[in-house]
């Protein structure tokens, strides 16, 4: 039997609340709801998405009730899920994350090397606040989590909240197979993946027609060795700005040094640092692309449906391609056993890779969670590249642990992507000094 459920988004404020909450009402009938809330820790920006949403769920689904608030008890108390996007200390950090690296000639990205390092710290705190309010108010919720860096706070789940009932996914295998399917002419649903890595770090070993089983990975491929992922069509609602036009193209570069498998667009962080850098403009970065683009648009879109009283023609977008958060709801609610790409403990699902490490494999999702795929032994480039990649994100967390200023610089100095542990010390007292208020003092 199906219930109508509640649920709480957490982060509220964020870009993507709008679309989400258009998508859900899309599938209101795979996910019906009785009840949805906004929660954030910034009531103003909040208010302004949570005024316009009112408006327009009062004229397009009357029945669901909805209220925004900043107070963990109201938003917390009587939900199913909480769905958490949240980005601690907001777009004006994000911004130093991916300047302060730059100064120093390295990559400046939300979620890899420093840039990912430093954002990982401060959301740490901001996660293991949202996931006790859901334990004590909702103890029986689910969390389905994709704020970032979401290895990070994968690890800090596993570490120091064992046994919540968080699940960490990423959208960037579901916006790629989109791509994929479109470079075959089928549809992603149709298809079934192998896979193996890290979060942003990761490849496809497998690209199967569900039914015939065929294998698609050589056509892919084929195609991906000239174009990249990049497609002439509009496959994906997210990722269509020009830069990320130029990273699916990148992909045609990653397939090209690891000619066996279909790469994860985040790889070119690390395979190509210096093509990153040399085309990186240091003064306006993603964040600020992002801040004149989608964070403008969205909050521009809501304040006219707040002047106008309506969102009848309201600028608000449906964000299609997250549906996949609807599918990972119902997988947990219904029992659905659903294959999806979650990012989970090992326990010998590589089976050449520690039992302990978080990686991202394929899923089998029901009630009980997921329960993870094997996917054999993978080779020993990719495993040595992805065992130093681990050992930075649980250094990060160990660092933030014990306040140890000597783990995060030995994380630093570990990542692929800093040359040097004298620029990693460099970067860190710049991260340090900016990051006062965010991160646990480090001696
Ligand atoms: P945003 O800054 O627009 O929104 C984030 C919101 O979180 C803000 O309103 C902020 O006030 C709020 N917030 C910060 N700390 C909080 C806390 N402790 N408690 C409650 N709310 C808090 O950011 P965005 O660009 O919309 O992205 C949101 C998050 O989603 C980011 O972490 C981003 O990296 C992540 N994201 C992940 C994926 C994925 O594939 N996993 C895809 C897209 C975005
Ligand atoms: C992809 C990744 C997300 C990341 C997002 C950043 O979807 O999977 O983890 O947050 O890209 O996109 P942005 O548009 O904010 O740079
Ligand atoms: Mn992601």
């Amino acid at each position: 039997m199906i219930k109508d459920f509640s649920v709480v988004i957490a982060g509220g404020g964020s870009t993507f609340t709008p679309g989400i909450v258009m998508m859900m009402l899309e599938n209101s009938d795979r996910f019906p709801m009785r009840e949805l809330k906004l929660y954030d820790n910034d009531g103003d920006r909040q208010a302004v998405l949570g005024e316009a949403l009112e408006i327009l769920l009062k004229e397009q689904a009357p029945d669901l009730k909805f209220s925004y608030t900043t107070d963990p008890e109201e938003a917390f108390t009587d939900v199913d899920f909480v769905m958490a996007h949240i980005r601690v200390g907001k777009y004006e950090m994000r911004e130093q994350d991916e300047k302060i690296p730059l100064k120093y000639g390295v990559v400046g990205q939300e979620t890899c090397g420093p840039g990912g390092i430093a954002y990982g710290m401060r959301s740490i705190t901001g996660m293991l606040e949202i996931i006790d309010h859901m334990e004590t108010y909702s103890p029986d919720a689910w969390m389905l989590n994709y704020s970032n860096p979401a290895a990070i706070v994968a690890e800090a789940c596993r570490v120091m909240r064992p046994d919540s009932k968080v699940l960490n996914i990423c959208d960037m295998p579901v916006g790629t197979l989109r791509r994929m399917s479109q470079i075959i002419d089928k549809k992603p649903d149709e298809l079934e993946v192998s896979y193996f890595g890290l979060n942003h770090f990761g490849w496809w070993t497998s690209v199967k027609d569900k039914e015939s089983g065929h294998e698609y990975l050589d056509e892919i491929k084929e195609y991906v060795a000239e174009n990249g992922y990049l497609t002439q069509v509009e496959v994906d609602t997210q990722h269509m700005d020009e830069s990320w036009q130029a990273t699916h193209k990148k992909a045609k570069d990653l397939l090209a040094i690891e000619p066996r498998f279909l790469p994860n667009t985040y790889l070119k962080y690390y395979f190509y640092p210096d093509y990153e850098v040399g085309t990186s403009n240091a003064a306006f970065t993603r964040a600020n692309e992002v801040m004149a683009g989608r964070e403008k648009d969205v909050f521009t879109a809501a304040r006219n449906i707040i002047e106008k009283g309506t969102a009848v023609d309201g600028g608000f977008h449906i964000d299609s391609h997250a549906s996949f958060i609807v599918d990972l709801a119902r997988a947990i609610a219904l029992n659905a056993k659903e294959r999806m790409l979650l990012i989970v403990e090992n326990n010998g699902a590589i089976a050449n890779f520690d039992d302990d490490a978080m990686v991202e494999v394929p899923c089998i999702v029901g009630s009980g969670g997921p329960e993870p795929l094997a996917q054999g032994k993978i080779p020993e480039f990719e495993r040595a590249l992805m065992l130093q990649q681990v050992t930075v994100e649980k250094l990060v967390v160990q660092a933030y642990i014990e306040g140890s200023y000597q783990k995060l610089w030995q994380a630093l100095s570990l990542s692929k992507i800093v040359p040097s542990a004298g620029v990693a010390k460099e970067l860190l007292d710049d991260l340090i000094e900016v990051n006062k208020g965010y991160w646990p003092e480090l001696k």
